[in-house]
């Protein structure tokens, strides 16, 4: 993934300013951070291993007209400041965002194996610009030349040694955007490092490129010829990113969650948004990543429920190598909370390619995804920072119902505060830190919600942990129960019940721990932990059910004095395969 952000311009500006409007993109990957400055015909590279904040230090009060900054999440090579970009060869300094896939073809085309100084696939792409260079002179033509020997995604800007005034890009499939200031040029990833700097921005498209220096920008396809682009106004939108009262993004982003869910509701209530009828198609797919699966998954019960059209969940790239075997008459759905997922959006545009209607159901309206789909919902959770998503899970849910045209939703947000403040998780917790193994069992839309718990409870404790629908467990699992293990069940339908209530007797008589979240009244007995989930009429079960594994998983990680806003080896945004 990795964030990319420059300035060019007439007027200097302190690295570090640079470095503030880079945090904004931070959670695109925090593994390693590097600037690089292009003054008096030298090039300046620092570099800091970790968050960007690492990087203050060494730059101290420095400033430049000329700036590139990159904010890391590793592919190719591992975290360390050899591999950390910008990546200096000869004269040309480069940061990038995406994946060079023939790079190994390059390094043996290009006979560059004795001159790599790190394990990068994107060095070669100063490797190869400099070589182009050096042959055939500093020009966009040779510019345009080294990148079309290039394969795979890339945004790349570029800094070049007596080219002092300019900053090249270019871009193909990986997001890059162009602000323009009174005296000068900012690129970024994504607009959000824009807010505040710039009234106008430009969009670029898959293969084209441009060079700029502090008074104009000059757009070229990859033939070199020139190509005339309209800027766009930037309007600010809500950029909102503070952490309030919490001691966490992810800790406030659950709190949110009642409040997340009125506002969608009531602009669902209130606006009128152009959305497809679901009930005139004979078939109905569902396609997303991660989290977003999880409630495409919750999504097709619903859909099954309510409308009794067959429904289909994908995970996308699993999509990606599969036949499509469809009725004609299919609408597509793709989910997904910054709507710049790879995956998910090369699983649109092979459907597009197809013909298919696609809706996107999305937290980022100016994201690709609401620009490609032929409807867009929106959810309008607000913005969601830390990397473990929640609230647009729970948001996403009810959009899925607002499709389903299922008027008859009241959210209790007193009874959704109140389930998020209470302690009842926290015994629970204690013990799910001590166990060798926790298994998360349920039944249907139990079952995913399991799966969804899950997710959050290895990304934010990085230990393990398994899904399992209740049923199943003696086909195999029931082998690994023992006095070590924990199992916790989920139960929010009274015809689960008996299933579930088999299988946490089953584990009980192999000396497993248990622990049930229900909504039931059930003896104390039952399981070894109890979570009772109050219910209201008219706020479906499914829309805050997660919430107790929510909160598990985040009272865990801090239990374990993880960071619950940074986990581990991930990003907020997956722009790569
Ligand atoms: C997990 C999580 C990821 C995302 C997945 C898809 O907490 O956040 O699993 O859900 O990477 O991301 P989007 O929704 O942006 O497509």
């Amino acid at each position: 993934m990795c964030g990319i952000f420059g300035i060019i311009s007439k007027h200097s500006y302190e690295l570090k300013q640079a470095l503030q409007r880079l945090e904004l993109l931070e959670y695109r990957g925090y593994d390693s951070v590097g600037i690089s400055t292009l003054d008096k015909n030298k090039l300046n590279v620092y570099k800091s291993v970790g968050y960007i904040k690492t990087l203050y230090d060494k730059i101290s009060s420095k400033k430049s007209k000329n700036i590139i900054c990159h904010t890391r999440w590793a592919t190719h090579g591992n975290i360390c400041e050899k591999n950390t970009h910008p990546h200096h060869i000869g004269k040309v300094c480069i940061v990038h965002n995406g994946i060079i896939d023939n790079y190994k073809d390059l390094i043996k085309s290009l006979n560059l194996k004795d001159k790599l100084i790190s394990d990068c696939d994107s060095e070669i792409i100063a490797q190869t610009i400099d070589r182009q260079f050096f042959i055939n002179g500093v020009s966009m033509s040779s510019f345009i030349d080294a990148i079309s020997l290039l394969e795979g995604s890339y945004a790349i800007l570029a800094q070049v040694q007596d080219c002092e005034k300019c900053i090249y890009g270019v871009k193909n499939k990986s997001p890059l955007y162009v602000g323009k200031m009174e005296a000068g040029y900012v690129f970024s990833s994504d607009l959000i490092a824009f807010q505040g700097l710039i009234k106008e921005y430009y969009e670029l498209n898959d293969g084209e490129c441009f060079i700029a220096n502090g008074q104009k920008i000059t757009f070229f396809n990859m033939y070199n010829i020139q190509i005339e682009k309209e800027s766009i106004e930037f309007k600010d939108f809500d950029y909102s990113s503070s952490k309030g009262e919490f001691g966490s993004f992810l800790e406030k982003e659950i709190n949110d969650i009642p409040q997340a869910l009125c506002n969608t509701l009531f602009h669902y209530k209130n606006s009128t948004h152009k959305i497809p009828d679901l009930k005139e198609y004979k078939q109905i797919h569902i396609i997303a990543c991660g989290t977003a699966y999880h409630s495409a998954c919750i999504g097709k019960y619903i859909i099954e429920n309510l409308l009794k059209i067959p429904c289909t969940c994908h995970i996308a790239s699993e999509f990606l190598f599969q036949e499509i075997l469809t009725d004609k008459n299919s609408l597509f759905i793709f989910i997904s909370q910054s709507g710049e997922t790879y995956d998910t959006l090369q699983a649109l545009l092979k459907v597009k390619d197809l013909g298919y209607k696609t809706l996107g159901i999305t937290n980022t309206t100016h994201s690709q995804l609401s620009k490609i789909c032929n409807y867009c919902l929106p959810i309008y959770a607000g913005k969601e920072v830390s990397v473990a998503s929640t609230k647009v899970y729970n948001c996403t849910i009810l959009a899925i119902y607002f499709l389903c045209k299922k008027k008859d939703i009241d959210i209790d947000a007193k009874l959704l505060t109140d389930l998020i403040k209470s302690n009842k998780e926290d015994e629970l917790a204690k013990e799910m830190c001590k166990s060798s193994t926790v298994i998360f069992i349920g039944k249907c839309e139990d079952y995913v919600s399991a799966m969804e718990g899950v997710l959050k409870y290895r990304e934010l404790t990085y230990r393990n942990a398994i899904s399992y629908p209740c049923g199943e467990l003696k086909h195999g699992t029931l082998s690994i129960i023992d006095k070590n293990t924990l199992s916790i069940a989920i139960l929010t339908q009274e015809k689960y019940a008996n299933s579930i209530f088999t299988a946490i007797n089953e584990i009980k008589t192999r000396n497993g721990k248990t622990a049930l979240i229900t909504t039931l009244d059930v003896p104390k007995d039952t399981a070894d932990y109890i979570i009772k989930l109050e219910r209201k009429k008219n706020m479906p079960i499914n829309l805050y059910s997660i919430i107790p594994f929510q909160k598990l998983a985040y009272k865990s990680c801090n239990i374990l004095n993880l960071n619950p806003d940074r986990p581990r080896n991930l990003a907020k945004s997956v722009t790569v395969q």
